[in-house]
Formats: structure tokens, sequence, C-alpha cells
């Protein structure tokens, strides 16, 4: 195949996988869910799967296409920015069949598009990067709906295999990243987004993170002993937050007596207690670090643990250079939540850092800035309007992240009280003067 052919071969097969886990999460529900707002932090299903369609019509059939608008009347209902998730109940949404109707008929469009494109010329078609970039958005809405699925009240519609019991576990609970320079963010990956680019060079100091996230078994000992009702190990704005929701453990927990039992995507399960914990926000993950007498890593850090080889070069994926694949990381919705500590032993980095790759999002301690020499591309909106703001960076992914997003130089941000999303984290420390 010549490079044309196989980028569109490529286009078309993410295009292909991202529509059908969009039928899958819309379909497994009624009209009445479909339409339904499950909670005040979500748009109703219907509003997400229709704002797939009018982004991919925008950016595939009107720009790059240059073809005629097919429904200009309704792209500023499906405008994020002009609408809160909270108002979009309220707004005169396509109905369901109307909205699979509308994104059926952009894709078959962009079929047409995708044939005749020659992948040059812009820097928007490049590699085929504006397909890339819409892949991306629709499976990063697939992993919101499937936050949605599981705020929604009721009976369980998905289904999935079990996540894998622990193969192997980390040899050492930390793991040593050695000081210097290291080289973050890419040049080099064509479908990554503005925010991870330009690569440019940090200096890290050597210091110590924990090989696997944080367990819901220490996650308990934390809440056995006290966590939620010390105020020493919170900060004063998340000791107010934890007063104000009466928070007491991680969200979709419920107790029974002395035992914890969680709510997932409609089923009551006890506590997985090998499994990473999931559903906290960064407020909470800070006042378990500091009761373990430990910390966040930056993101910095974070990337560096994930991406380190020996050889000074900055590795595309924890395990080298291959794409991910079911045996490296829980990626993709493949399971319903995260797999036991020590699932993927193929997949942990060059320094025995276990599941930097998906399972769970991991909260980093820094805020969402640019990097040096960054530049707004395609819009403003996709990342620059967020830089500075009160958000928090997250990383590495979770089990409803799909692969073609979840690259190690890929970064999402929430305010730090967010916990609807699949997000964990994983500690570090500095390394005492013995160490270094
Ligand atoms: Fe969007």
């Amino acid at each position: 195949m010549s490079d044309i052919e196989l980028l569109r071969s490529r286009a078309e097969a993410e295009l292909v996988r991202a529509r059908a886990r969009t039928t899958l999460l819309t379909d497994s529900i009624d009209d009445a869910a479909l339409v339904a707002q499950h909670s005040p932090l979500m748009s109703p299903l219907v509003w997400d799967l229709a704002h797939i369609g009018n982004q991919e019509e925008l950016w595939l059939v009107r720009d790059v296409g240059g073809r005629e608008p097919l429904r200009s009347d309704i792209d500023s209902l499906y405008d994020a920015f002009q609408h809160p998730r909270a108002s979009r109940p309220a707004l005169p949404l396509l109905g369901p069949q109307e909205a699979r109707g509308y994104v059926g008929t952009v894709r078959d469009k962009v079929w047409d598009v995708l044939g005749r494109s020659s992948f040059g010329g812009r820097r928007l078609e490049e590699f085929g990067f504006a397909f890339g970039m819409i892949a991306q958005h629709e499976q990063q809405h697939d992993e919101t709906m499937l936050a949605t699925h599981q705020l929604r009240r009721g009976r369980p519609v998905l289904d999935a295999p079990a996540s894998p019991r622990a193969a192997r576990p980390p040899q050492a609970d930390e793991a040593i990243v050695p000081g210097g320079p290291f080289l973050m963010g890419t040049d080099a990956e064509p479908w990554a987004l503005d925010n991870e680019r330009p690569q440019h060079r940090v200096d890290v100091p050597a210091f110590a993170i924990e090989t696997a996230p944080v367990t819901n078994r220490r996650y308990l000992e934390f809440i056995a002993d006290g966590g939620y009702h010390r105020e020493e190990l919170w900060s004063t704005r998340g000791w107010a937050h934890r007063l104000a929701e009466g928070l007491v453990a991680p969200q979709f927990w419920e107790r029974d007596g002395d035992a914890w039992w969680r709510r997932r995507f409609g089923a009551l399960e006890p506590i997985a207690e090998s499994e990473p914990v999931v559903h906290v926000c960064w407020f909470e993950a800070q006042a378990f670090a500091r009761w373990a007498g430990k910390r966040l890593p930056t993101e910095a850090e974070w990337e560096k643990a994930a991406r380190y080889d020996p050889s000074g070069r900055s590795r595309r994926h924890p395990w080298g250079d291959e794409d991910p694949d079911a045996t490296r990381a829980n990626l993709g919705q493949r399971h319903l939540g995260p797999a036991e500590v020590g699932a993927y032993p193929d997949g942990a980095s060059a320094l025995g850092v276990h599941q930097m790759i998906g399972d769970v999002w991991e909260w980093c301690s820094s805020g969402f800035e640019p990097y040096p020499g960054f530049a707004a591309f395609p819009y403003r909106e996709y990342s620059e309007v967020f830089f500075g703001g009160d958000y928090r960076v997250l990383r590495g992914g979770s089990f409803g992240t799909d692969e073609v997003v979840a690259r190690s130089t890929f970064r999402n941000w929430d305010h730090p009280i967010r916990r609807q999303i699949f997000a964990g984290f994983r500690l570090a420390r500095d390394l005492t003067p013995d160490e270094i």
C-alpha cells in the first residue's frame, strides 16, 4: 500500500471503530433515557450524539471537504461553548431518530471526502490529522458518555468481560526515576493535539514514584484511619469542599454496616481491593497523599516515569514504541472497570512502573499550562482557553479511554472537585539525602 492508502485505511478504521462504540452507547438504552439528563454535570446522551456529528460536519465535510453545509441551522445548538452542559436539555435538540440520521448522513459524506483526500497541502490535512482529530473527538465523547452511563440510575445495560486478574504484580512498591533532562511532549506523533506540542527539554530531578496506582485496599485504610475526618490532611479548599459536599468515600461507594460496596453501571458489587481506586477528586487524592506521607507527581514527573528510556530518548509508551494492545493496557471500554494491580506486566515501563496507560486517569499536582512554544491548532477552544484556569492535569487514560487517544503525551484536565470521571492517582515523593 502507498503512504496515502495507509493513511486512508487507518483513518477509516479509526472512524469506524469510534462509531461502533458510539452506537453501542446510544443503542443500549431507550429513547427516554437518551434524551434525559442523568446528572447536571453531563449532557443528555442525544446531545453528545448529534454534537459528534456536528463537529465531524464542521471539520471534515465543510472544512476539509469544502462541501456545502448539511445543517448549519443546528451549529449553535451543538456548540459546547455556547451552552453549558446543565442547560442542554432545555434546547430544541434533534430527537434520537433525527440525530442518528444526521450522524449517518454526515459520515456518508466523510467517506467521499476521505476517498478524495491526498493528505497534503494544508497542515490540517497532513498525515490525516483532521480525520484523526475527529476520531479522537468521538472517542473522547464516548468516554464522557460512558461516565453518563455510570451516573444513570436503573438496571445494567452494558456488558463486557471482567477485567483481568493480577498476572505478575510489580516487584517493588516504588521505582526511582533518575534525575536529569527529559524530552517531554511530542513533535513526532502525527495525531497529537496542540497542547502536547512542542517536544521540549525539562530538567526533572530524581524522585520516587509508586509502581502502581493506589488501590481500593489502601483507600479503605485511609477511610478507616479517619482520613475524611482529619482536617490536617486536607488543603483549606479541599477541607471546605469535603465538608460542603459531605464526602466520606469515593463516588458510587455505599456503606453497609462495616462493609463498603460500589455501584458500577447499575450493578452493586463488593469493593475489589486489588483494583485501583476510581472516582476520587483531586482534593481527595491530595489528602490521601498527605496521609501516606507522600505527594502527587508533577505532570513532568508522571511523563518521565512513563517514557523513560535508559538511552536518554523518550519512548512513545511505557513498554516501548509499539501501539497499545490488550496485553499491555486496559483501554477502550474492553472491560467496564480498572484491572487489578499486576494485570499488565507486559505494559510496565523501563523502570518497572505498571499500568500508567489505561485503568484510571491519574491526577497530577500540576495545573494545565502551555508548553514553551505552544501554538493553538486548529482552534483556540481546544486547549488555549483552558490554560491557567482552575484545572489539574490528568494523565494516562482510563479503561474508558480509547487507544487512539491514550498516548503517553496526551493531556487531560479537569476541575479539582470532579469525581464522575474515571480518575484515580498514584503517589510520588522526593528522595531522601541517602537515596540521592
Ligand atoms: Fe466536543
